[in-house]
């Protein structure tokens, strides 16, 4: 059988990023330019600015993407492309730059789900990793924990019923004065402060047992550093991201475990950009353990936005035969599954 070669392309939120997968699991390149340092600026993501930038930016990081690994436009099977869910702006940019290297060179598009992208990161290094298995995506924008039935096939059993946990981590972080993007620096502060310091609340969703709140933990959060600030008390900031952080952690690994009991599947994967939480990865991969469950998480690198995860699963859409027209149009609110 003939290899497939997929450009992807991935320009959702915050990073522009290009990479050349070799049948959907071998990376060939995998160049991300990141406007974290622009947006810390201002806190957070900035719509506007993250456009332009991508703008400014796509055509090179393609090139690098094609010159690193050592190909040529005209041998890419398919251009693989995040058309949603994200910034309207942003995504465009990704968008119209797929479609118009598809009509000059005839090459198909196929159009990806931003978060189908996080889940498929799993099957770049792990090559034994197929469907079935239970995914937990944890990203700045969405808490899931979904079935993968098959290639592209998802059973959403439970989801965040307000902030994602990304979203909480990010909020916290600057309520601690931490700055943006918060995820990265409670993860680092945490390892010096007591996560049983603090008891904050561990939520659950009446009636919904996979479901996800963590509203109410960041106000737990804000309110314990109200009143500290209100009596005049010293924070010890590492104890409350610690506090927090296991918190939050602790609910993952509970709810995960128990619908891999529940529904009796062995493989348990994790994704997006709080898949890389040091404590997450720590504390699945004692419960997986003990229960019997074999865990799967990606890299670092691979975890956060990226074109690579894009390509892998671009890569399965290809071999179903999914392609997508000129009239692929950036979808903001994507629902998973939705084609
Ligand atoms: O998946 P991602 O790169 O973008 C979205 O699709 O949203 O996720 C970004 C989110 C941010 O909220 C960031 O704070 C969080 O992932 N994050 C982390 C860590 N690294 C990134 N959260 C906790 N611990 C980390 N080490
Ligand atoms: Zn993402």
């Amino acid at each position: 059988m003939s290899d497939t070669y997929i450009l992807a392309i991935e320009s959702s939120c915050d990073e522009t990023a290009a990479a050349v997968v070799k049948n959907g699991r071998e990376v060939l390149s995998n160049v991300i330019s990141s406007q974290i340092a622009l947006h810390t600026l201002y806190g957070g993501v900035v719509p506007e600015i993250a456009s332009r930038k991508h703008i400014e930016k796509i055509n090179q990081v393609i090139e690098e993407a094609l010159s690193e690994a050592g190909m040529e436009l005209n041998q890419m099977d398919a251009i693989g492309v995040t058309y949603g869910p994200g910034l309207v702006g942003a995504l465009l940019v990704g968008v119209a730059e797929a479609k118009a290297i598809s009509y000059a060179t005839g090459i198909p598009l196929v159009g990806v789900h931003h978060i189908e992208g996080h889940v498929s990161a799993n099957y770049i290094e792990q090559e034994e990793l197929e469907p079935p298995f239970l995914c937990l995506i944890v990203s700045g924008g969405h808490t899931h924990l979904v079935i993968v039935k098959e290639y592209g096939e998802y059973e959403i059993i439970g989801r965040t019923h307000d902030d994602a946990a990304g979203e909480a981590y990010d909020k916290v972080a600057r309520a601690i004065g931490l700055g943006y993007p918060g995820g990265p620096k409670v993860d680092k502060l945490s390892k010096e402060g007591n996560p049983s310091a603090i008891a904050f609340p561990r939520a659950q969703v009446e009636g919904c047992p996979y479901d996800f709140s963590f509203s109410g933990l960041k106000s737990a959060v804000l309110n314990y550093l109200h009143h500290a600030e209100q009596l005049g008390e010293e924070i010890n900031r590492a104890d409350v991201a610690a506090s927090f952080q296991a918190a939050v952690v602790d609910v993952l690994v509970d709810k995960t475990l128990q619908a891999a009991k529940e529904y009796g599947i062995d493989k348990v994967a994790l994704a997006g950009g709080v898949a890389s939480n040091s404590a997450l990865r720590a504390g699945m991969e004692v419960a997986c353990k003990k229960a019997g469950k074999k865990l799967y998480f990606p890299s670092p690198i691979y975890c956060t936005d990226n074109a690579a995860m894009i390509g892998a699963a671009a890569y399965y859409e290809y071999k179903k035969g999914v392609r997508h027209g000129l009239d692929l149009n950036a979808v903001p609110n994507l629902k998973i599954g939705q084609r």
